[in-house]
């Protein structure tokens, strides 16, 4: 049996990872979040139920080592932004268990919305993107042009800007990026990248609904060239494992890139029905197993819907902290 811990477990993400490996008859599943009120947790027996500490914390990694070791962990899987970013750099210390992410550098440029733009331009159609402030005031754009948060994440903080005296105006001491506007279709991709970087899968969806920045309703579409597009940024970060790749039509309908989520999407459940189970093919990828050469999928339709568990009132885990605010 391979014993995998998945954090996150009151997340879509988290939760749909979780449903996926249970399917497994290989697979033992705990289930971790720092919030004992996370759903996903009920969705494993009550011995394989965790809690760790905030991502943010201190005390995050080596309580994750301390798991590791407790309960003889192989592979441990994130699902949340602020925990791969404390993991990146200190995988080794979840030894023996093998962190299921991109490496540090892939991590870095994913969350970097300006080293990403740089690191694809050469090979992917980006829209032009630099720095607010002197930068952006030296280039010739066509208004009206984007702004957003270099670090952002769930759309917070991000703008039109209509003209060039709204441009002067925006604030140069908040690591603002202005890019030309792409005002077309948005699309998100779920790639899967084996241990050399080969680009397995590339799911194009659409998000036909989305509530608090996680679509909640969508359906693939089979597109060459997003795919092929979301492939490329995949190969430009040196991608080995899961990524979301979004992406939105430039003036003249190319698909560019908007940013990269190097994590599982909340909108996991309809790519697996699609068929490309992710969470299960990234277990197979980082417990050395070789992946299929490519893994095709269905154009599919969902929508969701909440789900109320009952549980006994001392099952519930007491913890310190409540839920994670950051999703995608
Ligand atoms: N260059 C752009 N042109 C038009 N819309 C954009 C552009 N960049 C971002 N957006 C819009 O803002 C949203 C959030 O931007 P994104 O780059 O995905 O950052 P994050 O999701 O991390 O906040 C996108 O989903 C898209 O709707
Ligand atoms: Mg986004």
């Amino acid at each position: 049996m391979t014993r995998v811990l998945v954090t996150g477990a009151g997340g879509a993400a988290g939760v749909a990872v979780i449903r996926s490996l249970l399917a497994r008859d290989d697979v033992t599943v705990f289930a971790a979040d720092m919030d004992g009120w996370a759903a996903g947790l009920y969705l494993v027996p009550a011995a394989q139920r965790r809690l760790v500490e905030p991502g943010r914390s201190d005390a995050f990694v080596p309580g994750l080592a301390a798991l590791v070791a407790d309960d003889a962990l192989d592979v441990v899987i994130s699902t949340v932004d602020v925990e791969l970013e404390a993991l990146a750099t200190r995988r080794t210390e979840l030894t023996p268990a093998v962190l299921a992410a991109p490496s540090a550098d892939t991590l870095a440029v994913a969350l970097d919305k300006l080293a990403l733009a740089e690191r694809c331009t050469p090979t992917v159609n980006v829209p032009r993107t630099v720095l607010a402030g002197p930068d952006a005031l030296a280039v010739d754009w066509e208004f009206p042009v984007f702004a957003k948060p270099r670090r952002g994440a769930g759309s917070r903080g991000v703008r039109v800007v209509p003209d060039r005296a709204a441009l002067e105006r925006l604030p140069v001491d908040e690591d603002l990026l202005v890019q030309d506007l792409l005002p077309g279709e948005e699309y998100s991709v779920d790639v899967l990248a084996d241990a050399d970087g080969r680009v397995v899968a590339a799911v194009p969806r659409i998000r036909a609904r989305v509530d608090s920045g996680v679509a909640i309703a969508g359906r693939t579409v089979h597109d060459p060239e997003l795919e092929e597009t979301a492939a490329a940024v995949a190969r430009a970060i040196g991608l080995v494992g899961v990524a979301n790749v979004q992406l939105r039509r430039d003036r003249e309908g190319r698909a560019a890139l908007l940013e990269v989520n190097p994590r599982f999407p909340g909108a996991l459940p309809l790519t697996i029905a699609a068929g490309v189970d992710i969470p299960s093919l990234v277990v197979d990828l980082f417990t050395g197993a070789r992946l299929p050469e490519h893994v095709g999928f269905r154009e599919l339709a969902s929508v969701r819907f909440l789900e109320d568990v009952v549980l006994d009132p001392r099952e519930v885990l007491e913890s310190a902290h409540a839920a994670h605010q950051d999703e995608d």
